[in-house]
C-alpha cells in the first residue's frame, strides 16, 4: 500500500484512538465521526490495547519466546516487545504490518538488534510471510510462537477468507504456540449508527470492517484450546485489576481470547 495523506489511515486512526501524536486532520475527522456514531470505539481500541498488553505479559510469563505480531500499528507506548522484555528478556518479537508509514516508524523505534525485528508484509499472504528470510533467519518454527492477531481480522474481508488465512497460521507453528486474538462482534450499537461506522471504514485505507458473530470469531481458534476465561469481552480477559477504571459500562461489542495448540 502507499502513502496517501487524504485517505484516513487505519494505522494512523488507531494511533488517535490511543492518544497518538503520529497522526494527520483526515485520521482524527474520521474517527471523531466513529466516535458520534458508537461512543464506546475509543475507550474500547484503548480497552483492546491493555488486552493485547496483558496477555503478552501472561503467555511471557508462561514460558513463551517467540512473539509475531501480525497488524502490529505504529509504535506507541507499551508495544509487545518492552512489555515481553519485562518478564522475559531473551524473547523474540517479529513486528509485521503492510503500511509502509508503520515500517518506517517501526523500524527506527522498535528494532533491537536480535531482539526485535520489522517486517512490511500482507498478512493477507502468511505462507509467503512465514517463509520469508526475514522470518525463519529470526524465528525457529519448531518452537512455540505465539501469534497475535489482535483488532485486525474485523478488517479482513469475506473475500479475502480470513478462515483460511488463520488456518495456515495455525498449521505452521509447533505444538505449545498461542493464537492471540480480538475481534469486534456482528449488531453492535444502533444498524445505522453501524452502517455509518461501515462507511467510515470503507472510505478509510482498510476498505471495511466487518463484525462477525461468536461462532465465527470462535472458530478462528480452530482445534487450538482456549485458556481460561475463554474468549470473553475484551476488558473482562483476566483483568489485572478486576473492575478498572475506564472499564465500567464498556459495551461488549469486542470479543477477546487466546488459544493453545496441543
Ligand atoms: C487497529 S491496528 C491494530 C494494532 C495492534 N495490533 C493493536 O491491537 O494494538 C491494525 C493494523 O493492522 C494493519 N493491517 C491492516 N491490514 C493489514 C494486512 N493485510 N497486512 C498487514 N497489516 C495490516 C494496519 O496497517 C494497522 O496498523
Amino acid at each position: 500500500m502507499a502513502f496517501d495523506p487524504s485517505t484516513p489511515n487505519l494505522a494512523r486512526m488507531y494511533d488517535y484512538m490511543l492518544g497518538g501524536k503520529d497522526n494527520l486532520a483526515v485520521d482524527r475527522a474520521a474517527v471523531d465521526q466513529i466516535a458520534a456514531h458508537i461512543p464506546a470505539a475509543v475507550p474500547l481500541a484503548r480497552a483492546n490495547r491493555a488486552f493485547l498488553q496483558r496477555a503478552v505479559r501472561q503467555l511471557a510469563a508462561a514460558g513463551v519466546r517467540q512473539f509475531l505480531d501480525l497488524g502490529s500499528g505504529l509504535p506507541t507506548g507499551g508495544n509487545v516487545h518492552e512489555v515481553v522484555r519485562d518478564v522475559a528478556p531473551d524473547a523474540k518479537v517479529v513486528y509485521v504490518d503492510h503500511d509502509p508509514v508503520v515500517a518506517s516508524h517501526a523500524r527506527a523505534l522498535l528494532e533491537e538488534e536480535g531482539k526485535v525485528v520489522f517486517v512490511l508484509a500482507d498478512l493477507l499472504r502468511p505462507a509467503e510471510l512465514l517463509t520469508t528470510p526475514e522470518v525463519t533467519d529470526f524465528l525457529d518454527l519448531d518452537e512455540p510462537v505465539a501469534v497475535l492477531l489482535v483488532s485486525i481480522l474485523h478488517f479482513v474481508q469475506d473475500a479475502d477468507d480470513p478462515a483460511g488465512m488463520v488456518k495456515v497460521l495455525r498449521d505452521a507453528v509447533a505444538p505449545g504456540s498461542y493464537l492471540v486474538l480480538t475481534h469486534a462482534v456482528e449488531g453492535i450499537g444502533e444498524e445505522q449508527a453501524e452502517e455509518k461506522v461501515r462507511d467510515v471504514y470503507r472510505g478509510s485505507s482498510t476498505g471495511g470492517a466487518t463484525g462477525r458473530t461468536m461462532a465465527e470469531i470462535s472458530a478462528f481458534f480452530g482445534d487450538f484450546e482456549l485458556v481460561q476465561p475463554g474468549l470473553v469481552h475484551v476488558s473482562e480477559w483476566r483483568p489485572d485489576v478486576p473492575g478498572l477504571i475506564g472499564d465500567q459500562g464498556l459495551p461488549a461489542y469486542l470479543m477477546a481470547g487466546a488459544a493453545r495448540k496441543r
